[in-house]
């Protein structure tokens, strides 16, 4: 049985952000969640995450599957004294205690696993996550005998020159048993370069009671790095996407250009997808079978059915884009907008809130808003409607088949009927009943240079 404490209650103060550090994105999703994402994957008995008084709040409200709770850390004393408050947060001790810092995103599953495995056969009291590292600096070293046996953890500010060049580094992820944890804690103290309750000092605490202190070394060293400031955290987001983007490649997805494209771990796409160069795709975005996105678009938390083109440089946010509909370029669907299956949204269209049935043709320079527009019409060039009457939006309602000519303004709230035409450059405050055409545009009038002559002109 394991339980795990997750520590969320350091104060960043390496990220200089008025945002909390564990707040911070990480490929659109906050720092945090991915290693408490991480810990439920573990299915464990249950999982406590420690957090400052500031963030307690938002962390509370995320919906997790499992069992989580938080437990608020005052002050931010040190990691030992943020695991006496979690060890508050547990309904049992005894158990396996997994602890993870809440800053190493990249650490797997399956290392976590290997960890607890070598805990349990090696019968130790405490295993430490361990990795060789090229440049170890901030992080503690791991001070050993043999492979696995651990005599301390010193922090890289306490260190002597000659420790410093060790480049075996703590990763922070530990598993302890639970009682040996509660009460070893009492003896850690905080007279150390930062005055605070390391929890790294439990190495040698508990290797002077002659307990067993083990490491297990991470094959691969990059899955525990920490993340304390914004240098570090862009490196692991670029690690993270490079792994991300291979995943998807394997899932039959092309990406030209693959490091100039930039996607959430939420994102879901599918095969014979086409990424051009550029793109960007966030939040809860689906692309369907064999859909296209063009050079520089941006995507967020949209549906993008099967077929469809999204040429460059189109913008699309919370909407839906049925099958084989065409977009773009430059073009920009605001928040609720449907596009229907084949429809045509061209270049310098504007959509917001409306929805285009099947075969819909908006070409050219139009905006659309709070609008709903019938299978098959075809909005001409430059349509605009006036949805907006500088304090009140209201709706238009467009037919099937209707014919709008271009340069024309629709004055909301207004219907069109089915199959009705509308003369190019119209003004149409009433309603046009279907099958009929309406003009409303001061008539042209010819006259001759010569006789403007002679009206003095
Ligand atoms: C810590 C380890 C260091 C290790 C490194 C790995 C200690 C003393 N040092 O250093 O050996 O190499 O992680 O990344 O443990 N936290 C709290 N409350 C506190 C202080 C910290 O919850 O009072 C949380 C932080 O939010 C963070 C984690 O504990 O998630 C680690 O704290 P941090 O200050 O980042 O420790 P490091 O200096 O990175
Ligand atoms: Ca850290």
């Amino acid at each position: 049985m394991v339980s795990i404490i997750v520590l969320a209650a350091g104060r960043g103060k390496r990220m200089h952000s008025k945002i909390p550090k564990m707040l911070h994105p990480l490929l659109g999703k906050p720092l945090l969640r991915h290693g408490v994402d991480t810990a439920l994957s573990l299915h464990p008995h249950e999982v406590v995450i420690v957090t400052s008084p500031a963030i307690s709040k938002t962390i509370s409200q995320w919906s997790f599957q499992g069992r989580v709770s938080t437990v608020i850390q005052p002050y931010p004393l040190g990691t030992a004294d943020a695991v006496r408050f979690g060890l508050s947060g547990l309904s049992s001790l005894d158990t396996t205690i997994l602890i993870l810092p809440g800053d190493v995103p990249l650490v797997r599953t399956e290392t976590l696993k290997a960890l607890i495995d070598y805990f349990d056969r090696s019968q130790s009291v405490l295993t430490i996550l361990s990795a060789r590292v090229r440049d170890p600096f901030g992080y503690g070293r791991v001070i050993t005998t043999t492979e696995h046996e651990v005599v301390r953890i010193v922090e890289e500010k306490d260190a002597t020159p000659e420790e410093q060049s060790i480049p075996l580094i703590n990763s922070g992820v530990m598993v302890i048993r639970g009682d040996v944890l509660k009460d070893a804690l009492r003896y850690v103290g905080s007279d150390n370069a930062q005055a605070e309750f390391y929890l790294t000092d439990l190495a040698a605490l508990l290797r002077e009671r002659n307990l067993r202190v083990t490491t297990l070394r991470c094959k691969d060293s990059e899955e525990i790095l920490g993340v304390n400031d914004r240098v570090q955290l862009s490196n692991l987001e670029q690690r993270l996407l490079r792994v991300i983007i291979t995943k998807w490649q394997h899932e039959g997805v092309t990406f030209i250009l693959p490091e100039s494209i930039y996607l959430d771990v939420s994102v879901t796409l599918s095969r014979d997808v086409v990424l051009e160069p550029g793109v960007i795709l966030r939040g809860r975005t689906i692309i369907g079978e064999d859909s296209r996105i063009g050079k520089g678009s941006v995507v967020e938390d949209s549906e993008i059915g099967s077929g469809v083109v999204i040429k460059p440089y189109s913008v699309v946010e919370a909407s839906v884009v049925r099958g084989n509909a065409v977009i773009g370029p430059f073009a920009h669907l605001r928040p609720g907008s449907d596009i229907g299956p084949a429809a045509r949204v061209g270049n310098f269209v504007e959509i917001k809130k409306s929805k285009l049935e099947g075969g819909v043709k908006a070409s050219h320079l139009t905006y659309l808003g709070d609008t709903t527009v019938g299978g098959g019409t075809n909005i001409g060039a430059g349509t605009i409607t006036c949805n907006y009457d500088g304090r009140e939006k209201h709706p238009t309602y467009i037919g099937r088949e209707v014919f709008v000519g271009s340069n024309t303004a629709l004055v909301a709230p207004i219907t069109v009927g089915d199959r009705a035409l509308i003369g190019a450059g119209s003004v149409i405050t009433k309603e046009v009943p279907p099958d009929t055409l309406a003009v409303s545009r001061v008539k042209q009038r010819n006259i001759h240079r010569r006789l403007l002559k002679k009206r003095g002109k």
